[in-house]
């Protein structure tokens, strides 16, 4: 397989393992990139009319909101901009696991130290473990809510705790999936100057083929990022095509009632099939298939259903992760599962 810039490409087939939309984006997004004129794209973008509406959909100020090139940008540069950029020779960063791999990568990239927190029973947030590892090195703490991969919430008040008993450090709060359940921690924004706010465009919205992502918090937690942050990091496309899918207000909530659907008809199959999952906020469920994992992920591949092995990841063994979208896709998906477990296809 071609390496794809690092990350492996699956090929044809049902996409769910990346957890994007599997329906695409709102037909206004098409309509506002056909709508482009040649000088959009001859000239280097200016960036108010996004900034201002995203600020409107989050409700901040516009200078508390920082465009990123995909979430992925937001995560790296958050790093660089609050260690790199500080010359912060001995920082650490705290990492609960199971986590995303750019907490890791970025927290590498910038020479710090992760310090990674084992999840609770039954992947229950650790948070007094979170709070006990801070340090006067701490220098971020990465937060995901819902989690990818396990689709838990980390509860409100815990996010205060841990953003009180770290004051001096960057609380980064990776909101990626939050359009699918749960509550933000945006309305809480204004009492922490410590806390960034991460979202993106590439789940809920259908965009993840634009790149664009957005960091969010007071300037004293934004500036050092937005100081180190390329000054045009969006392209001009992408930001015709996230104005156009803030503007569909219909699109959104009728996809996250079938992902809420689909999540449900998950369950119910891993229920038949006697499969131990977790109850997920997300747009994807996790499941554990048990030792021979790499076998069921082939099988299903053959099937053409991709999905995510989680279990190279010590945090999760035994473990995949289904993205859970459109209803029809969300039924190949267990057809493929229920037929791959009773152990017809598996070898
Ligand atoms: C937890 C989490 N954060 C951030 C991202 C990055 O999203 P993007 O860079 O596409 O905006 C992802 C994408 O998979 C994710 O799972």
């Amino acid at each position: 397989m071609m390496r794809n810039q690092g990350y492996p490409d699956p090929g044809a087939g049902l996409r769910l393992h990346l957890n994007e939309n599997t329906g695409g984006c709102s037909p206004r997004v098409l309509e506002a990139i056909q709508r482009l004129r040649t000088t959009d794209v001859s000239t280097y973008p200016s960036y108010s009319d996004l900034i201002r509406a995203c600020a409107r959909h989050f409700d901040v100020d516009p200078d508390w909101v920082l465009l990123t090139n995909g979430l992925d940008e937001g995560i790296l540069m958050a790093a660089v901009g609050h260690i790199a950029r500080a010359r912060v020779h001995d920082a650490e960063t705290i990492i609960p696991l199971p986590a995303f791999d750019p907490y890791p990568n970025s927290t590498s990239a910038v020479g710090a130290t992760a310090v990674r927190i084992p999840p609770g029973p039954g992947f229950v947030f650790p948070t007094d473990e979170v709070i006990a590892a801070v340090t006067p090195r701490t220098r971020m703490i990465f937060l995901n809510t819902p989690s990818n991969p396990t689709g838990r919430l980390i509860p409100i008040p815990d996010l205060r705790r841990i953003a009180q008993a770290a004051p001096h450090s960057i609380v980064l709060i990776d909101e990626a999936y939050i359009e699918f359940g749960g509550a933000s921690f945006l309305p809480e924004l204004s009492a922490f100057s410590n806390v960034l706010v991460g979202r993106t465009f590439s789940k809920a919205y259908g965009l993840a083929g634009m790149r664009v992502g957005v960091l969010i918090g007071q300037p004293p937690s934004l500036d050092p990022v937005r100081a180190v942050t390329l000054p045009f990091n969006i392209n001009a496309v992408a930001m015709a095509a996230t104005i156009a899918a803030l503007e569909d207000s219909e699109f959104l909530p009728r996809y996250a009632t079938q992902v809420a659907e689909s999540r449900e008809r998950l369950y119910g199959a891993c229920r038949r099939l006697g499969l131990e999952h977790w109850e997920s906020a997300a747009n994807f469920v996790m499941v554990r298939v048990g030792d021979r994992v790499g076998d069921v992920v082939d099988a299903l591949a053959k099937r053409g259903v991709h999905v995510r092995d989680r279990s190279k990841d010590p945090a999760t063994p035994g473990c995949i992760r289904i993205t859970a979208g459109l209803l029809a896709h969300t039924d190949a998906a267990i057809e493929a599962l229920e037929s791959v477990m009773a152990g017809r296809a598996v070898r």
